[in-house]
């Protein structure tokens, strides 16, 4: 029986394994014949052919993962959702030779899958990224990545301003592992250096922008006090998503995404994902085939379909979410804005020259007490009153219902008042949101 060369053994573990040698593949398709619609993994000569012919974002939303050298060998325009739990062997020499890398297969769903293959190279293209792992949700993109990546007993970096559940990780479940954390203000640069002088920093995990003020972090200054220091760096750039900002190329180790939100971009799946060097993501991926936390490839199927459209939704959100800002900024009944792309904005020089655009999602403070601001939230028509940000519907929410109800201390160190407001612009018309933001604001 013939057999196939791989550049790595033993499984697809990522964009740049599995390679089949050029000399093996006509063989190799022979035997892949033995399953139904199998077809080769992508060669990396293909790998470079599809970088090189889609020259910019949208082309590589459309395209990437799919267009070129795709596994699944079909004539569909579309990338099939494979829905198996395991990959079946004709022989058990087929299997010795998996087992010693000659034969491709997954193996196993917790393994990977087709369908979510072709979603990480799509999301690596758009990163910049040697390799991409999907998984489950963005909570446990976080969890998975400083589960590797931090060993026990080290020690992180991370800023007050950040997605509730990802600090409550923090403080709940890495001192379990012995991990010590220094907090640290967004804008604190002194105090980075000072953790990094002070302690033996594994990692500086931070959002840019981050939620909710949307603060941003000079993603090439930390990485160079990182690296220094011998510090990894790694960027949640979920509020960015990757048409707006490249962390891996401004320096950042690894990034990581609630794809749930942009990334998917239409309210309807959960999932996340870390990209960065082979090196690195390898081992979170080795670590999430262990632990499981697979993303269904039904999801990942959305959020590939979703990922076509990103570069236009995203540019409508930014410059919808512009003119918003802009708006609410001169508007009598808003106290303060929070939004990257206004000069009012502290970091507005940071944000200008390492992103091509602000994000759709708008916070600000109205004019008012918790129950003027509960009432202008019940008064809006359009958005949904939702927590979850970067679809196609907008949504509004008022943190301290929505985030923090329960912790009034909370609410207090970290700046929620009771008069803040996020708003997560999505494709709607500008001047039909507008119009309802001015209604919504004249009843209170
Ligand atoms: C910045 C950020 N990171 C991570 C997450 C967690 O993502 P998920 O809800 O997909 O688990 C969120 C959720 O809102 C978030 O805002």
């Amino acid at each position: 029986m013939a057999t196939v060369s791989f550049s790595s053994p033993a499984s697809f573990a990522g964009d740049n394994s599995g390679a089949l040698t050029s000399a093996t593949s006509a063989a190799a398709a022979a035997e892949v014949g033995a399953i139904p619609n199998a077809k080769l993994a992508q060669p990396s000569a293909a790998a470079l052919a599809e970088r090189a012919l889609l020259g910019s974002d949208a082309s590589l939303a459309v395209h990437a993962g799919e267009r070129l050298g795709r596994r699944i060998a079909t004539d569909a325009i579309t990338t099939p959702v494979v829905n198996t739990s395991a990959y079946w062997f004709s022989s058990s020499q087929e299997l010795i030779d998996f087992k010693e890398g000659r034969h491709a297969s997954f193996e196993y769903g917790r393994y990977g899958n087709p369908t979510t293959e072709a979603l990480e190279k799509k999301m690596s293209a758009l990163e910049k990224a040697e390799s991409t792992v999907f998984v489950a949700s963005g909570m446990y993109a976080s969890v998975a990545m400083l589960s590797t990546l931090v060993p026990a007993g080290g020690h992180i970096v991370t800023t007050t301003d950040l997605y509730r559940k990802t600090r409550i990780y923090m403080e709940t479940e890495l001192p379990k592992r012995g991990i010590t954390m220094t907090v640290i203000r967004p804008a604190d640069m002194d105090a980075l250096q000072d953790a990094l002088d002070n302690n033996n920093v594994s990692l500086f995990f931070t959002e840019t922008p981050t939620n909710p003020f949307l603060r941003c972090i000079d993603i090439e200054l930390v990485s160079n006090m990182c690296h220094n220091k011998g510090a990894l760096l790694c960027i949640d750039s979920t509020f960015a998503s990757p048409i707006n900002q490249k962390a891996l190329t401004l320096g950042a180790d690894i990034v990581v995404h609630s794809a749930t939100k942009y990334i998917a971009g239409h309210n309807d799946v959960i999932g996340g994902c870390i990209s960065g060097r082979d090196e690195l993501v390898s081992k979170v991926r080795i670590y999430h085939h262990v632990v499981g936390g697979v993303l269904n490839p039904n999801a990942s199927y959305l959020i590939l379909r979703g990922m076509k459209t990103l570069h236009l939704r995203v540019q409508c959100q930014n410059s919808t979410a512009l003119r918003m800002a802009q708006f609410l900024e001169e508007h009598p009944k808003i106290a303060r804005v929070y939004y990257p792309g206004l000069p009012s904005h502290p970091e507005h020089h940071i944000a200008k020259s390492q992103m091509t655009g602000f994000g759709g999602v708008v916070s600000f403070e109205v004019d008012g007490d918790f129950d003027s601001t509960r009432k202008f939230i019940d008064s809006v028509k359009i958005p949904y009153h939702a927590p979850s940000f970067g679809g196609c519907e907008s949504i509004i929410d008022q943190p301290a219902i929505m985030s923090y109800w329960d912790s009034k201390e909370q609410r207090d160190i970290y700046g929620i008042k009771d008069n803040l407001i996020r708003f997560s612009i999505g494709v709607e018309d500008f001047e039909d949101l507008k119009n309802d933001i001015v209604q919504a604001l004249n009843k209170i």
